[in-house]
């Protein structure tokens, strides 16, 4: 069975490429885009990969990907630090939810060491530039052949 994946991207993150480099690399979101779809392939999954600079916007996806049962895996780039908004509209999902990172926001200014939605993703992968979306992918579909081996509440396996 194939399987639906959003890759969320929050603001700044469809500057990959030209956004410092230093930090973030020179792959354009394209190019991520198109590592998140083969990836996917490999794993059985097929990944829809997006990105808004709209804190709505992408509130908005998380609700469709919350009424489909879609997984997600989200880089919420700055709204990682301090959108309650979007924490909330996760905290609604319905499938399983990885936060990933490009860089280690554990090692950079204070103000990144928060993230006000982790504690509602399943977990998180950061610091290993695109490969942080090649892991969350992975463990996207590790929770779903778990999900699918688990029995129905108050029923038998399938
Ligand atoms: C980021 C880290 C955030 O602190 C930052 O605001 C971003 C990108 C990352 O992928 O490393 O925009 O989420």
């Amino acid at each position: 069975m194939i399987r639906q994946v959003l890759v969320l991207n929050g603001p700044n993150l469809g500057r990959l490429g030209v956004r410092e480099p230093e930090i973030y690399g020179s792959v354009s979101l394209d190019d991520l885009a198109e590592l998140c779809r083969s990836t996917g392939r490999k794993l059985g999954l097929s990944v829809d990969v997006r990105q808004t600079d709209d804190e709505s916007e992408l509130i908005g996806w998380v609700h469709e990907a919350a009424d489909a049962r879609t997984p997600v895996v989200l880089n919420p780039a700055a709204f990682t630090h301090y959108s309650y908004a979007l924490r909330d509209a996760l905290a609604m999902r319905t499938a399983p939810l990885v936060e990933v990172h490009i860089s280690n926001p554990a090692a950079r200014e204070s103000f990144r060491h928060t993230s006000v939605v982790a504690a509602v993703a399943d977990g998180t992968v950061a610091g290993f530039g695109l490969v942080s979306y090649q892991l969350a992918l992975q463990a996207i579909a590790a929770l779903a052949a778990q999900a699918e081996l688990a029995p129905e509440p108050g029923g038998a396996a399938r």
